[in-house]
């Protein structure tokens, strides 16, 4: 191997690290360690701290293998005598070394994380005064969402107050699934028959991204969310648009498919407040034209995008529970129309 190949594969080698971190840092990937409150800031530390303690280990151990490799080419060198041979098979102090780098360093490193692992978890999972309770339900795939106080229901696109503590009530109608926000929490997983809880506070407003984080079926890459962390007066609004009485269509397209959507099968599976669409097996659809995403995180919430939808959703999230629809253009549009109208 010449220098210059050497030289040549070390470069190769800090491009393609750099650029694994720059992937880490990219929007659709959320790093732990850019942490947006107090929660998040709990699990970037043990992160660290796992982190520094691994790394002390390697260099440590790098360390003593190189030395050992140099040691023993110096000594087969000049003179192979059986005194070098005797000297390097060592005494009592070989075996410390062993007791202390063997046992006891990894004992106490164990226990340091064993101690701040379950010390960290007792503090994140505290309840706090004055918190917000919101119920999130797992479905396949996707997330149901109710502000119990306020009566409230709204799918995939959670928002919340920046600078309140949450208490999410987190459960499953189907199987495991793991609620996770890499930016405000760790994640917890729901299950079917239980109720767990995830806290959490976002400390500036802003959107950030979840995801599902345990395997759950085909869709489970598509079971995404978002949390929208508004400002205190923001979220009032938010919340008030959304317990009143809600506003029927307001022109000729929307009308017409609003006939459509409770005509067709639409209504037997999703609900829109304050109609006679009350199904219960899809996402509520009552501030649909405020959302982002269609199908969670898989779709921007185009009125192009949403018509590809409502005609065939099985090409984009295969598996998912509804069908393909088969509208005259017409009426599509005129659905599409509709849903973009509510808010
Ligand atoms: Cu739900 Cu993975």
């Amino acid at each position: 191997v010449t220098p210059a190949v050497r030289a040549r594969a070390v470069a190769v080698g800090a491009v393609a690290v750099a650029a694994l971190a720059l992937a880490a840092c990219s929007d659709d990937s959320p790093s732990i360690l850019d942490h947006h409150g107090p929660e998040a800031r709990h699990v970037a530390g043990v992160w660290w701290l796992m982190f520094g303690l691994a790394t002390a280990v390697y260099v440590i151990v790098a360390g003593l293998v190189i030395f050992a490799i140099l040691r023993g080419r110096r000594r087969s060198q000049p003179s192979e005598g059986e005194a070098g041979v005797a000297a390097a098979s060592g005494g009592p102090s070989e075996s410390a070394f062993i007791w202390a780098g063997g046992i006891v360093a990894p004992v106490v490193i164990l226990a340091v994380l064993a101690v701040v692992t379950v010390t960290t978890t007792r503090d994140v999972r505290r309840a706090q005064p004055g918190e917000l309770q919101i119920e999130v339900t797992a479905k396949r795939w996707w997330w149901d969402v109710r502000y119990p106080e306020s009566g409230v229901v709204t799918a995939d696109e959670i928002h919340i107050p920046a600078g309140r503590p949450i208490d999410f009530v987190l459960r499953s109608d189907n199987v495991v699934h793991s609620f996770w926000v890499p930016q405000l929490a760790g994640k917890v997983d729901t299950i079917p028959g239980q109720t767990n809880h995830l806290r959490l506070e976002a400390e500036t407003p802003g959107t950030y991204l979840g995801q599902c984080a345990e395997y759950c079926g085909i869709q489970h890459a598509r079971m995404g969310f978002q949390i929208i962390a508004d400002s205190p007066a923001d979220f009032d609004r938010w919340l008030a648009r959304r317990s009143g009485a809600g506003t029927g269509p307001t022109s000729e397209p929307t009308a017409r498919g609003q006939l459509v959507f409770m005509r067709e099968a639409c209504a037997g599976c999703h609900t829109i407040r304050n109609t006679e669409a009350t199904g219960t097996l899809g996402p509520d659809l009552s501030d649909f034209g405020s959302r982002q995403w269609i199908g969670s995180v898989t779709l921007r919430n185009t009125p192009g995008n949403l018509a590809d939808w409502i005609r065939d959703p099985q090409e984009p999230k295969p598996g998912n529970l509804m069908p393909p629809t088969n509208l005259p253009p017409a009426e599509l549009d005129a659905l599409v129309a509709y849903l973009e109208s509510l808010q």
